[in-house]
């Protein structure tokens, strides 16, 4: 097989239609084909999308203010260690050495066994593959990946499983009666948490991603699933897998849960604008735009505008405690 495209068609030729979450896991995560396991680059200028870490140094910078913070309050643990789950690129190592840093991804790097310190994730929960309900004329049933016509095509499939009733319920109760919704499930949300907080003895789990409380998926009764390609929004998540991002947003009220379920503790949900303003603040940001020259002095200035305004807003924070 030479592409993700070729493995899924064979499969559901094989099997029959498959779940989207099968259909996520094998776009973006085969180990040879998937989006994110491929050779070619996604992030940046010459990818397909810019993550914060791609700017460099103010949010390496302002993050390693933050695990300074955090150290502190943890009473400043001998061996304060940092694992940043979903690394990507890398980006932050760099900015990190003042801590045991540790970088993980799918099929590379690991967390120490036990330790006392941060897990630390960027736009991790938001590449998590999910499955996908439509609720129409009052019936809800999961919708299956399927081919028609040489493509891909959302086919309905059974009902519900049973442990997403309550999940849906809830969802469903936010719209208007009657309305056609597509509604995300994030089947792979509890175990990656408890995975990251498995390890953490002591200490803080912090992530920053974009998504909702349950209110405002009043905003989305068509889901939220979304391609990303050459800096371009692509709305059939089903086309060329492989050769783009599907991301679905985070739905933060159920990560809470899932959080409260694992016996971690939840601060407040913040934007990123007031995480990296609470970062930046006790020196008034001049460790963060510390410049060799006026040059430099005006990248980082315009790096940190655009963390605090542009995705300062529509991305956010939360912190759990274990
Ligand atoms: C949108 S990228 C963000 C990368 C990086 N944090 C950044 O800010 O640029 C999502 C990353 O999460 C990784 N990822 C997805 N699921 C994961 C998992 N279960 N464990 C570790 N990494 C995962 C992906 O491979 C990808 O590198």
């Amino acid at each position: 097989m030479r592409s993700a495209a070729e493995l899924l068609a064979a499969e559901i030729r094989d099997q029959g239609p498959i779940p989207f979450s099968r259909f996520m896991e094998t776009a973006l995560y085969h180990p040879e084909h998937g989006y994110y396991r491929s050779p070619r680059d996604p992030f940046g200028t010459a990818g397909d999308f810019y993550t914060a870490s791609q700017l460099q140094p103010v949010f390496g910078r302002l993050i390693a203010a933050v695990m300074h913070q955090r150290r502190a309050e943890l009473g400043d643990p001998e061996r304060f260690i940092i694992v940043e789950w979903g690394a990507g690129r890398g980006e932050l190592a760099e900015h990190l050495t003042a801590f045991h840093h540790y970088a993980l991804d799918v099929g590379r790097g690991s967390a120490p066994p036990r330790f006392e310190g941060v897990v630390f994730s960027n736009e991790l929960f938001d590449a998590l593959p999910v499955d996908v309900v439509r609720i129409q004329d009052g019936v809800a049933s999961l919708m299956l990946v399927g081919r028609q016509d040489g493509g891909f095509v959302w086919t309905p499939g059974p009902p519900v499983p049973e442990e997403w009733h309550a999940y849906i319920e809830r969802v469903r109760a936010i719209f208007p009666p009657g309305e056609e919704l597509w509604i995300e499930l994030p089947v792979r949300l509890r175990d990656t948490l408890a995975a990251m907080a498995a390890p953490l003895e002591r200490g803080f789990i912090i992530t920053i991603d974009y998504g909702y409380t349950e209110p405002e998926l009043i905003r989305f009764p068509r889901g939220t699933l979304m391609s990303y390609r050459r800096h371009r929004a692509v709305e059939d998540v089903l086309r060329d897998p492989g050769e783009q991002d599907i991301t679905a947003h985070v739905p933060f009220t159920h990560l809470e849960a899932c959080a409260a379920s694992l016996g971690l503790v939840s601060s407040p949900l913040i934007t990123l604008t007031r995480f990296l303003m609470e970062a930046g603040e006790p020196d008034q940001f001049a460790s963060a735009l510390a410049a060799a020259d006026e040059h430099e002095a005006l990248r980082l200035r315009l790096q940190l505008k655009s963390l605090l305004f542009g995705m300062g807003e529509t991305f956010r924070c939360i912190a759990f405690r274990k």
